[in-house]
């Protein structure tokens, strides 16, 4: 019986149908996909940190707007993803529980610093750009409800690319400082942003099924091939060097190749010692704390509304 569904469940998938909630699956595809998604879903959120800390000192009232609009998109991504995640029968409650006590993992690149306005150049054009190659194919993800989600947002993140892209483009055509602003920033975003596609092929166990369940369409080093060769050419357009001395045009490839990526470093801020971890875990922390006055509230709003509308009944 069980073999026969799984059978089913795969033909669906090889037929590029989609998978719904209430379609049977396999338990292990349900807890990638949670895992997944919800993943997702608090890098969205803790996203929203290194970023939140320039608002107040944007530049110009149009760059504030801008970088206010972006942050808002995040958090509507994260909740778009809470609600995905929650198809699959994990209540929104247990994924907060997960992200503040520090048992879910976010993207690394968000415990890296902020520490000059190019960073958010450097975030929208490298953080939000290796997000959209990572995304693109998630729009033909096997599971609807996660397809879906992430075609409106990638049409938002295209928009976050430029926002950041423009940002650096300003910058360098600016002063000897902002010029330098724009490398110093570049050299530290680059690596970190690399490694967002995470481990190597044949140090990512999992793929081959996820790939096969049709939740991933690319490999790791597929999708960071693509940023590589992307970000060569837009590097040009930025008169910014990438601080990768190895980077060199591969005629026989078709492509660039690029230098050995610090995989210590990844796992290290993976397990929590990167230079931010601790200061973004807090930050959530203290919102979700001073928010629960927000959350009381809209909770006895609702009750109120409901008991109303049933005394109308009545
Ligand atoms: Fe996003
Ligand atoms: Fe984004």
């Amino acid at each position: 019986m069980e073999r026969n569904l799984e059978e089913i469940f795969q033909a669906k998938i090889d037929k590029e149908e989609k998978i719904e909630p209430k379609d049977w699956m396999p338990d292990a595809y349900r807890k990638t996909l949670i895992r997944q998604i919800s993943q997702h879903a608090h890098s969205e959120i803790v996203g929203m940190l290194p970023e939140g800390n320039w608002i107040t000192r944007a530049p110009t009232l149009r760059r504030k707007v801008a970088l206010m609009a972006k942050v808002q998109d995040e958090a509507g991504h994260g909740l778009y993803l809470y609600s995905a995640a929650e198809t699959l029968g994990i209540d929104r409650d247990t994924m907060f529980d997960q992200l503040h006590t520090g048992k879910a993992k976010y993207s690394s690149i968000f415990n890296y610093p902020t520490l000059s306005w190019a960073d958010i150049g450097s975030i929208g054009w490298l953080v939000d750009g290796a997000a959209i190659m990572n995304q693109v194919p998630l729009c033909r993800c096997s599971y609807g409800p996660y397809a879906r989600a992430m075609v409106r947002v990638c049409k938002e993140e295209s928009f976050h690319q430029r926002q950041g892209f423009e940002i650096l483009l300003n910058l360098s055509k600016g002063s000897k400082e902002q010029k330098e602003m724009l490398q110093e920033s570049v050299n530290r975003w680059w690596w970190p942003a690399m490694m967002m596609f995470g481990p190597g092929d044949a140090d990512s166990p999992n793929s081959q099924q996820s790939m096969k369940w049709k939740i991933k369409r690319f490999t790791n080093d597929e999708l960071r091939q693509k940023f590589v060769d992307v970000c060569y050419e837009q590097a040009k357009v930025l008169n910014v060097t990438l601080p990768d001395p190895d980077i060199k045009w591969n005629e026989e490839r078709g492509h660039y190749d690029f230098g050995e990526i610090n995989w210590d470093e990844f796992w290290n801020v993976v397990k929590g010692n990167g230079p931010c971890n601790k200061e973004r875990l807090e930050a959530r922390n203290k919102a979700w704390d001073e928010g629960a006055w927000v959350r009381d509230a809209a909770m006895a709003h609702a009750e109120k509304r409901a008991n109303r509308k049933n005394k109308k009944v009545a």
